[in-house]
């Protein structure tokens, strides 16, 4: 056989799970993943296959083989399609108001402070290491308003190799907003995310995993038609992502209603902010005809479910969006509407809240009509948001294990979990690992080949 010398960065050998599609998770069992110089998956060796020992032994031979424990099994990298990076600094705090109070008495007052460097510093690099600490190798940020703290936030992920896309919040509306926090008006917010795009743009000519500028205006309600227009232009001219929130809450949901006479998702893709490249977030209120018009502009929902028990008035019909509609969905932690960072808590909380859409919550409505039948979601489903129905809703190829797709992975072990039997069914310890590891069970994470986490590293220097 002739030598694969060279071939390949490195080989690690080991279990893996992935989404196959959005129903089915795949073992791959005791594989080989071949990692290109770049970062890709470039093979995947199964033990039955040509080539699997002489790659193990030759790779060996080198020293660029990882071979991982028994204990030990490969998911992955989350996709957090949605999170607000400054209110890291009130996370777990502020939810005992409505979104519209909410904002104003928490959340805009936390936000103005990212007009100090120095704090949007600590707080940005502490998120974007505590999110890598838990497995999110890729996240959608919205940054605040202010150009200079938002592309700081670009320079951290790009630094501490996580794949970041990051929005400069749009927010002009003097009637909507305080005057302590926003656009000076909509001509400033087009310049200055224009030139944000450019420094983004810039910043990721040096960044192997990427880092994105995003188009955010925050929702309707914040922004005027001129920004909205501009933005819209904006996101054609350089065609890079666009998030927002739509349709979220009864208030948000109603006030786009009164100001246009039509929902959110037909205003935004009147302003040219529904494309291949967008993500919105909640999307709880959507119509029939929304998702339609969602499916049609390959637009894709960030599905918050923590948040949406606070502030979403609703659980977002994400199996009807899939399954009728096929329209893509991943997972967002919306930090801090959703108090958790963790993506397994938001999938475990995705699987709960359709759960609860499918047989009501009403014990004094009769069964037949409490709920909205075809609504759970499985384990396997909420699992395929947070991984590769991520990728899939920003375009990149991400969140599978797939050949051609990039080695963002994280490393968990089953130790601790309560696993009796060394012949347990491997899509059961699968569903063990989502429903019951905790962050400390994830040993290394890897974002397009370069590890970003090892635990006994961090130990080590905590206990120095
Ligand atoms: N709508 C507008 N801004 C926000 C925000 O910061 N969080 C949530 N959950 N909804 C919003
Ligand atoms: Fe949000």
């Amino acid at each position: 056989m002739e030598g694969v010398a060279d071939l390949f960065k490195f080989v690690v050998k080991g279990t893996a799970f992935t989404s196959r599609d959005q129903k089915n998770v795949e073992v791959l069992q005791d594989s080989l993943f071949c990692i290109s110089e770049d970062g890709l998956i470039a093979k995947i060796i199964q033990p039955d296959e040509a080539g699997y020992k002489e790659t193990i032994q030759e790779y060996s031979t080198k020293g660029q083989l990882q071979e991982l424990a028994s204990d030990q099994y490969i998911l992955p990298g989350f996709v957090d399609l949605h999170i607000h990076a400054p209110q890291w600094a009130q996370a777990g705090t502020a939810l005992d108001l409505p979104l519209y109070e909410w904002l104003n008495t928490y959340t805009f007052p936390l936000e103005a402070k990212f007009s100090d460097q120095a704090f949007a510093d600590r707080v940005y690099s502490d998120l974007v290491s505590q999110l890598l600490k838990n497995g999110t190798t890729t996240a959608l940020y919205f940054a605040t308003i202010h150009q200079k703290a938002s592309l700081r936030l670009a320079e951290i992920c790009s630094e501490k190799g996580q794949r970041g896309l990051v929005g400069k919040v749009v927010m002009d509306d003097p009637e909507q907003n305080p005057d302590y926090y926003r656009d000076d008006d909509a001509k400033v917010a087009i310049a200055e995310t224009e030139a944000f795009i450019q420094e983004v743009l810039e910043l990721n000519k040096h960044t192997p995993q990427g880092v994105y500028p995003v188009v955010t205006p925050r929702f309707i309600p914040s922004c005027t038609d001129k920004s909205l227009e501009g933005l819209g232009a904006l996101a054609a001219k350089y065609d890079v992502h666009i998030q927002s929130h739509c349709s979220e809450s009864d208030w948000a949901h109603e006030y786009v209603k009164e100001r246009f006479g039509k929902n959110d998702a037909v205003a935004l893709n009147e302003f040219g902010l529904l494309s291949e490249k967008a993500v919105m977030a909640h999307c709880g209120f959507l119509s029939d005809e929304d998702m339609q018009l969602f499916a049609e502009k390959g637009t894709a929902v960030a599905h918050c479910p923590i948040s949406n028990a606070y502030f979403g008035n609703a659980v977002t019909p994400v199996a009807k969006l899939l399954n009728e509609y096929q329209v893509e969905v991943g997972l967002g932690s919306d930090i801090s509407g959703g108090f958790s960072p963790n993506l397994f808590d938001n999938i475990k909380q995705a699987v709960i809240s359709s759960r609860m859409l499918e047989d009501g919550v009403d014990k004094d409505c009769c069964s037949d009509k409490r709920g909205v039948k075809g609504s759970s979601l499985t384990l396997n489903e909420a699992f395929y948001l947070a991984t590769a129905g991520g990728g899939e809703s920003l375009s990149l190829p991400i969140g599978k294990l797939a050949v051609d797709y990039a080695w963002d992975v994280q490393f968990v072990t089953t130790k601790g979990l309560p696993i009796f039997s060394e012949t347990e069914p491997l899509l059961d310890v699968f569903q063990k690992i989502i429903y019951l590891s905790r962050p400390e069970c994830i040993q290394e994470v890897w974002v397009q080949a370069r590890k970003v986490y090892d635990k006994t590293v961090e130990q080590r220097k905590e206990e120095i």
